[in-house]
């Protein structure tokens, strides 16, 4: 596996990570992500993503690989200490919420900490930001970061006090290409693609009743680019497409199966996709998208 070093963090990273969203969501047994992760790791795996609010994915991450925590660099998020949609940018909720984190996972710090999609007014208020901060001096992460898209995760990479920005790249979300990675890569930041392979959401006949993967299915659609009428080497063109966009380091793909993580490392194997087929998924983007097709949550 591929190892990119993560900006001026320093931290050498899988280019393949794991997103942690789905195991939570999905409520997937602690049996299972103890298999899932731990076949992971020993196949390559050193980054892992999660959150506050995906339901007990911190638990169960906690609970499945705090034994092995050398083996692999951890990030988590704060802002929704309650649910997604109760976000609380206050600075003691904020290190209320880490504090929380850090038992659930069973470490004593983390090593990247990211605000997770605070607005960009939030963010120019400071106090979320100066949080962060704290909790960084206090020794309960190594690294701060933001979690987010469009104008917040420029403004947050202009503000020039994040180590890393997490931001959605795929075939599907191709904002951030042009928008905020330059600039991240300009200024040495360390950065994370979420949501790399668009949830597969062209895998669905029909459009999708989960509001999650819905926009990413009709731009599918409408993008209908030929790669994805095949269904062998969809997903391989889709991750190997995030991965080589200049500036990521490493793409967490979300899983809820043990064997996804080798088999998607398999993928990787060919490399970056070759300069033709990068520039046909971005011209077909640029003809077909527009100015609502912002980065997604
Ligand atoms: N605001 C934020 O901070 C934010 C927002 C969204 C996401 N994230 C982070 O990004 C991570 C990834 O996002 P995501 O999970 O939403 O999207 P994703 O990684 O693009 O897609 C995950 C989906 O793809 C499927 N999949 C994976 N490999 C596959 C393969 N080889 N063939 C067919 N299906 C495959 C998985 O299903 P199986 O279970 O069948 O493998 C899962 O349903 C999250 O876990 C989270 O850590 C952060």
């Amino acid at each position: 596996m591929e190892r990119r070093t993560l900006g001026q963090t320093g931290l050498s990273v899988s280019v393949l990570g794991f997103g942690g969203s789905e195991i939570g969501y999905q409520g997937v047994s602690a049996r299972t992500v103890t298999r899932l992760l731990g076949s992971a790791l020993d196949a390559g795996l050193n980054v892992i993503d999660t959150a506050e609010c995906y339901e007990n994915s911190e638990e169960l991450i906690g609970k499945a690989v705090s034994s092995r925590r050398r083996d692999f660099h951890l990030f988590t998020k704060c802002g929704h200490g309650r649910s997604f949609g109760r976000a609380d940018w206050r600075g003691a909720a904020l290190l209320k919420s880490i504090e929380r984190s850090l038992r659930r996972l069973r470490t004593d710090a983390v090593d990247l900490i990211q605000l997770h999609s605070c607005s960009l007014e939030h963010l120019q208020k400071g106090e979320a930001i100066a949080a962060l901060e704290r909790a960084r001096e206090r020794g309960m992460a190594r690294f701060i970061g933001y979690s987010g898209d469009g104008e917040a995760a420029r403004y947050a990479i202009e503000c020039g006090r994040f180590d890393t920005l997490q931001t959605s790249v795929s075939i599907a979300d191709q904002e951030a290409l042009e928008l905020t990675l330059p600039l991240a890569v300009e200024r040495g930041m360390g950065v994370i693609a979420k949501r790399p392979i668009a949830n597969v959401a062209w895998r669905y006949q029909r459009k999708p009743a989960e509001p999650y993967y819905q926009d990413y299915w009709m731009r599918l659609r409408a993008l209908d680019y030929p790669f994805l009428r095949v269904e062998a080497g969809a997903v391989a063109t889709a991750l190997r497409f995030t991965v080589g966009a200049a500036g990521v380091h490493t793409a967490i793909v979300g899983t809820t199966k043990p064997d996804r993580w080798s088999e998607n490392a398999a993928l990787l194997t060919a490399g970056s996709l070759s300069r033709a087929a990068t520039d046909e998924i971005r011209t077909r983007w640029r003809a077909v998208a527009d100015r609502t097709w912002v980065g997604q949550i």
